[in-house]
């Protein structure tokens, strides 16, 4: 059963439609990520979903139960957001206890909760402190001690790591999946990193000017993308116009770059017949080589045009006649200069086609 559903949702704020029609459905017990740039929809779908927003049209289900008609303090939700600041005058420990308190937990639970909170969190000796004690990630763990404390039914996220550096940001992206997996709590979980999204979802909602673009697991989203939206805004992709010239058992796509290119008909899926098509290429799946490729591999000559150190990596930028194509390669040896004359290897099986 889903925990959590939207069933045509519109939200309006005026005459400017922030979500259009919108159907979703999150499992129980999942991490469900809502991926999109700045803009695209994604608070204003978690506020609905919290009872913050009201929706223009549609209904929200919570459990199977309409929610709509009731509040938010009804919901029995934990919320978490990029900034949703602790009480300054409280100590964590009261902070914790405070949805406890709101919902009359007998005060000798409450102890006990709290410290098994502290305790999941790995904050166990902090309870008598400030929140201004705490470090900035002290703190957001705080935050989801407080929002899980009270047994939610389904843990609401926004973009909850946002404000924190980037080495500390992926130490909590594992401590906030390990909690997550602990408890087993349905979690919405807002990002518009896609690495974050990429590393922590059982399933990704791509999201664009208020649209679902594409719901499916990390690897899904990421190796047979939906659309050319999607294909762009997860990792580097190369995408051409092409023409389908074989649509059946195989999917046969021609493009200038490539030539024919034989197509896996499961990273065709929404390819529906010859004709106008587009052929995605990973920038990782393009490799550069000094020899011709073997058989069965695509090989093209190029031109190494600019070269972007990386450290473990390179990304080229390379010429194939009229075409610029980029090229994210591991480095095993010596990288290749500007100006170098390489071959592109391509495997046909790590294209996708898209409708063109
Ligand atoms: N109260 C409001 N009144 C008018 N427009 C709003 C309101 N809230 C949001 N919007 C607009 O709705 C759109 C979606 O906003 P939303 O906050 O959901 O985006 P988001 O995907 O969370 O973006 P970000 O990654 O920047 O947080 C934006 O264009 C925003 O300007
Ligand atoms: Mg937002």
């Amino acid at each position: 059963m889903s925990a959590v559903t939207l069933s045509n949702i519109v939200k309006r704020f005026g005459t400017f439609t922030a979500v259009h029609r919108t159907t979703l459905e999150i499992p129980e017990g999942a991490f469900v990520t809502l991926l999109g740039p700045s803009g695209c929809g994604k608070t204003t779908n978690l506020r609905m979903i919290a009872g913050l927003l009201d929706p223009t049209e549609g209904e929200i289900l919570i459990g199977g139960k309409r929610v709509n008609d009731v509040p938010i303090h009804k919901r029995n939700l934990g919320l978490v957001f990029q900034n949703y600041a602790l009480f300054p005058h409280k100590t964590v420990a009261e902070n914790v206890a405070f949805g406890l308190k709101y919902r009359n937990v007998p005060k000798s639970e409450i102890a006990a909760k709290v410290r098994d909170a502290l305790d999941l969190v790995q904050l166990p000796h902090v309870g008598d402190r400030y929140p201004k004690a705490l470090s900035g990630g002290q703190q957001q763990r705080i935050a989801l001690a407080r929002a899980i404390v009270i047994e939610p039914d389904v843990l609401l996220l926004d973009e909850p790591l946002s404000a924190l550096d980037a080495n500390l940001r992926e130490d909590m992206r594992v401590e906030l999946k390990r909690i997550q997996e602990r408890i087993g709590v349905t979690t919405v979980f807002v990002t518009h990193d896609q690495s974050e999204a990429l590393a922590m979802s059982d399933l990704i909602v791509v999201m664009s000017e208020g649209r679902v673009e594409q719901v499916g697991k990390p690897e899904e989203v990421y190796n047979t993308p939906a659309t050319e939206f999607v294909a762009n805004f997860l990792g580097a992709s190369n995408i051409f116009d092409a023409r389908c010239v074989e649509h059946g058992a195989t999917v046969v796509v021609e493009d200038v770059v490539f030539g024919r290119v034989t197509v896996p008909a499961t990273k065709a899926p929404n390819l529906m017949g010859t004709g106008p098509a587009k052929l995605v290429v990973r920038a990782e799946k393009l490799k550069l080589a000094r020899d011709a490729a073997p058989e069965g591999v695509i090989s093209v000559p190029a031109t190494v045009e600019t070269v972007d150190y990386q450290g473990q990596a390179v990304r080229y930028f390379v010429r194939a006649g009229e075409a610029q194509l980029q090229a994210i390669n591991m480095i095993d040896d010596h990288p290749f200069a500007v100006g170098a004359a390489v071959h592109l290897h391509l495997r046909p099986q790590d294209c996708a086609a898209l409708p063109g």
